[in-house]
């Protein structure tokens, strides 16, 4: 399949050095990265999620940055979340958890040593904490498999007193059926999305029919459960899915929500909303875009080839 091959490609590459550097130094247009990266200020996040809300969208901002090796830069990462959360609570945003934030573990100290996990804990305490003086969520992103295991301990331990704190599975793993199950209970947040992470084949489905059959099936665990579904796919066939299997287990449209990214089928998440449906959009935002828009690239040609076209013509 030659879009599995670039898509192995582009994630390999981009974890080569240099690459990252001629691709971060590159006079790349605003224009190009702005589609899936509203800006690199507070400013710009808060004034991308007044534009999504008044065109009756819920959002969830994500201060971009991953795999920290640097306390200093985790407890900037930290306080960039808090000063976010006041500017959108001051902006009537946070209201009814309408704009929440989105946390990676790794950004936050993960990374960080033997006491890695405690430090990324105790960031998030910290987060979770002002997200919910201003009235709104977490939710925990999903990274690498080789970290499942400790994210879904950590947002248990968050769910201890923050019983709202979301998860994330992934539908490529191939024990995400398993934690569907143990996830779909009373008041439990669990967004599922099909993975973004090149993967080995011992853990993740490789086939991509394989990983629409999985999220299906993982999302029926979901609907039938007592958890609050947050579906996560820009795919048509996914979404019509989703819509069916809630009006099968007789799903109100305040009890599970779709979700996709910023500058991804625009048009498709305002169709939705005006359904009637609850439309969550992932607003990314910073200036450590580079591993976020090399994910994007590895899913769709076109998204490379509309990167690749900015890079040349400006
Ligand atoms: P897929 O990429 O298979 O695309 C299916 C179809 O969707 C395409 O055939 C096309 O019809 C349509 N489509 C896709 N992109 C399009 C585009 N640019 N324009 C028009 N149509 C397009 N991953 C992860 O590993 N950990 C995480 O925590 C998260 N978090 C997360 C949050 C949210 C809100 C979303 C939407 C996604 C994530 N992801 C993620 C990313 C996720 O795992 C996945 O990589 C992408 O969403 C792409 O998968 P799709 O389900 O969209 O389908």
């Amino acid at each position: 399949d030659p879009k599995a091959v670039l898509r192995q490609s582009l994630l390999g590459v981009s974890r080569n050095k240099a690459v990252r550097t001629t691709i971060t130094q590159a006079p790349v247009s605003r224009s190009v990265v702005a589609r899936f990266v509203p800006g690199e200020t507070t400013d710009h996040a808060v004034s991308a999620c007044s534009q999504l809300g008044s065109d009756g969208l819920l959002g969830t901002i994500d201060f971009l940055g991953e795999d920290t090796l640097d306390l200093q830069q985790a407890q900037a990462t930290r306080d960039a979340y808090l000063t976010l959360l006041a500017e959108l609570a001051e902006s009537g945003l946070t209201e009814n958890g309408r704009f929440e934030v989105s946390v990676k573990l790794s950004a936050i100290g993960q990374f960080l040593g033997a006491d890695g996990d405690r430090i990324a804990l105790d960031h998030a305490r910290v987060i979770c904490e002002a997200a919910q003086l201003a009235g709104t969520t977490v939710t925990i992103d999903m990274e690498d498999h080789t970290t499942t295991d400790r994210t879904l301990e950590s947002v248990r331990e968050l769910r201890t007193d923050y019983p709202w704190v979301g998860a994330v599975l992934q539908a490529y793993l191939k024990r995400t059926e398993a934690d569907c199950r143990d996830l779909a209970t009373e008041g439990s947040r669990v967004r599922l999305c099909k993975g973004a992470y090149d993967e080995p084949a011992s853990v993740a489905f490789q086939d991509k029919a394989e990983v629409d059959l999985s999220y299906v099936r993982c999302l029926k665990v979901l609907m039938e459960g007592d958890g609050y579904p947050m579906v996560a796919s820009h795919d048509p066939r996914i979404i019509a899915i989703a819509g069916s299997l809630a009006t099968r287990t007789l799903r109100t449209p305040d009890t599970f929500e779709y979700q996709m990214l910023y500058g991804i089928r625009p048009k498709e998440q305002r169709r939705l909303a005006a359904t009637g449906a609850q439309m969550r959009v992932y607003v990314p935002y910073g200036d450590e875009w580079y591993g976020y828009l090399m994910r994007r690239m590895a899913e769709r040609p076109a998204n490379t080839a509309f990167f690749l076209r900015g890079l040349a013509t400006r």
